[in-house]
């Protein structure tokens, strides 16, 4: 029997990450997520350099018809995403300042943005991607070049300060194919934590594909559990052309190779404890616009709808794992 939607079978929220303009113009892609998720995310449009484009100029316009839409139509909004080393506008990449004049544009553009949502936005991405493959912290993000290692502490002490309600995440990839990046965060959150400083939860981006093992992305999940944080399955992907192919085509066996992965993944999240569960979201909502196709210059089929954002094996995998 068919189900009704993402959103009736979860015990969790389940999002997507959206285009502003594929919201606005593509009926079929609106309709799913008015119909089939509980929670959205930005795709861009909560970025430094979408918000944030001058020093002193600021643009709502996408991410105020997003929190609009959702709010509309009863999705919960989380943001992403307050300081990432990457998106950056040009007058931030040329910025030149003393550590207090650093410290100045990071506050003032955590507390704006996240005064702007406060009650709107559920949760933030206060930091992204701050460790690098050895699993110290990336030596090439600015924020950490011009405020020193301690940075992120404050980031998340500005951000609460500004909304006390909105739960605080530290989102990152890599945890299901290196132990020394899912160690690093570990280390990273945990040390966070023992600090005292106002984090609730870990986001696990997992962009993933068909040659990770279930097992490695299981570890991933429930070691991030361990943390005692929530957790936020937030990017998800599953890479059926990991090889990155030129040419290739989405068989009937890929299809169902694809479903098996969705399903063990989903199974996993749904085991955690009920409190610790934030949500499940995939980034981006059908295979066409899946920001894999040009990031790989690949042919990719990551998502559980498909071009035409109907449902695909991967969707029904899904619901059997919730
Ligand atoms: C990506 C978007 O999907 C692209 O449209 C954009 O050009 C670059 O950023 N990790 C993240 C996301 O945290 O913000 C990235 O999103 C994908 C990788």
């Amino acid at each position: 029997l068919p189900v009704a939607s993402l959103r009736a079978v979860a015990p969790f929220p389940v999002g997507a990450a959206v285009s502003i303009s594929l919201l606005k113009n593509n009926a079929a892609y609106r309709r799913v997520m008015t119909t089939e998720y509980s929670s959205v995310t930005a795709e861009n449009a909560m970025k430094f350099g979408a918000l944030h484009p001058g020093a002193t100029t600021y643009n709502w316009t996408d991410a105020d018809y997003l929190v609009s839409f959702a709010s509309q139509n009863n999705l919960r909004v989380h943001g992403h995403t307050l300081l990432w080393y990457n998106s950056l506008p040009g007058w931030v990449t040329t910025f030149q300042g003393d550590s207090a004049a650093w410290e100045n544009l990071m506050r003032t553009h955590i507390q704006t943005v996240v005064g702007h949502f406060k009650g709107q936005v559920q949760g933030w991405d206060v930091v992204n991607e701050a460790i690098d493959d050895a699993g110290g912290l990336r030596t090439a993000s600015l924020w950490r070049q011009h405020l020193g290692d301690r940075y992120i502490d404050r980031a998340f002490a500005y951000a609460h300060a500004a909304d006390p309600a909105a739960l605080l995440f530290y989102n990152d990839y890599g945890h299901e194919y290196s132990e020394a990046r899912r160690l690093g965060i570990l280390r990273l959150v945990n040390d966070l934590k023992a600090r005292g400083v106002p984090i609730h939860g870990i986001g696990l981006q997992l962009h993933t594909s068909s040659n990770i093992s279930d097992a490695r992305i299981a570890t991933a999940i429930t070691s991030a559990a361990a943390t005692g944080l929530r957790v936020h399955v937030a990017e998800l992907d599953i890479s059926m052309n990991p090889a990155k192919a030129a040419t290739a085509t989405f068989t009937a066996a890929l299809a169902a190779a694809q479903k098996v992965k969705y399903k063990a993944l989903a199974q996993t999240y749904k085991a955690l404890p009920a409190a610790q569960r934030y949500g499940l979201t995939t980034w981006n909502v059908g295979d066409a616009d899946s920001w894999k196709r040009n990031d790989c210059r690949c042919p990719e089929w990551p998502l559980p709808f498909d071009d035409t954002y109907q449902r695909k094996p991967a969707y029904d995998g899904l619901v059997e794992g919730l």
